[in-house]
């Protein structure tokens, strides 16, 4: 495995992959790698010739300074992680490589309706940070295929679009969400919850399968207000809990009309905030 801190060391490792007609797959992180990133190397691995993993936490996309600092820092370990699993290439850049002073890297895309509810709503100008990173990281990576979390549905859903509508040469992969035995979205911001909040944090799950079964017999207004009811629970604090168009992200209104359905949620832990979903429909 190779490791790479700047942009053109990386892209002369990637030419000799490009020039053979070898399909290179990508695999951004922020680290504090767990195995929900690990599938997603896994996925890439199995379909393209060469995956490169990429560790970055972006400061762009943190709406809270507090949060950026506090967010999990684990390089040694990750780099381990990564080449038990076989991967290629791991690019770590400096702030400076990926926002060099006098380089504009915005995106001057509008996601319209995708990126108003939910995280957008809690999060303001997170999606932008997001396109942002993501954008930049595609131009110096120019992978064939992106692999995406469904654990983070909403960002998943505006890098389609990013990639749609700058009709990006790269197919966006969606992969499962990986849980952890009590059915935790696995995730970096886990390890600042005590053994005890994990346990509490699993109600999350267990509301999204209780929704399953509440879906059709109840409207989805009243399908949310009792989630919302079941997760306020001691040392959990819902934000918000709402059953979407898996597409448009819109309110859905009734289970027949949609294509897809998405539950998608975010609650608080102590002073940690966790997102989870689960496909409907
Ligand atoms: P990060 O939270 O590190 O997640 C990196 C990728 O792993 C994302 O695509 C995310 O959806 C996926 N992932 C996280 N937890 C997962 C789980 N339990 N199961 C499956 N996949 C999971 O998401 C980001 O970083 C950043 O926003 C990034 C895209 C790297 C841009 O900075």
């Amino acid at each position: 495995m190779y490791l790479f801190k700047k942009i053109s060391g990386l892209r002369q490792f990637l030419e000799s992959y490009r020039s053979k007609n070898r399909a290179i797959g990508f695999v951004p992180t922020m680290g504090a790698l767990h195995k929900g990133h690990l599938s997603l190397i896994e996925q890439s691995l199995a379909s393209t010739q060469c995956t490169v993993g990429s560790i970055f936490v972006n400061p762009t996309q943190f709406n809270e300074a507090a949060d950026l600092e506090k967010y999990p820092r684990a390089p040694a370990q990750d780099l381990a992680m990564l080449y038990k699993a076989g991967c290629h290439a791991v690019f770590m850049p400096s702030p400076e490589e990926v926002y060099p002073q006098g380089l504009d890297t915005s995106v001057a895309l509008d996601f319209g309706a995708l990126s108003k509810p939910m995280e957008g709503k809690f999060r303001p100008g997170h999606f932008d940070g997001v396109a942002q990173v993501v954008k930049r990281l595609l131009d110096i990576v120019e992978p064939d295929k992106l692999f995406m979390g469904q654990k983070d549905y909403q960002q998943y859903l505006i890098v389609r679009h990013m990639a749609q509508a700058l009709s990006l040469p790269t197919e966006v992969v969606v992969c499962p969400i990986v849980r952890e035995k009590n059915g935790l979205a696995m995730s970096s911001r886990n390890e600042r919850l005590s053994p005890e909040q994990r346990e509490q944090a699993a109600a999350l799950y267990q509301t999204l399968q209780q929704v399953e079964k509440w879906m059709g017999k109840h409207p989805p207004r009243e399908v949310e207000q009792k989630a919302l009811q079941a997760l306020q629970q001691p040392g959990l604090e819902p934000e918000y809990f709402q059953l979407v168009d898996g597409q448009a992200l819109q309110p859905v209104s009734d289970y027949e009309s949609p294509t897809s359905i998405v539950a998608c949620a975010a609650i608080w832990v102590g002073g940690v905030r966790l997102i989870d979903n689960m496909i409907l429909k």
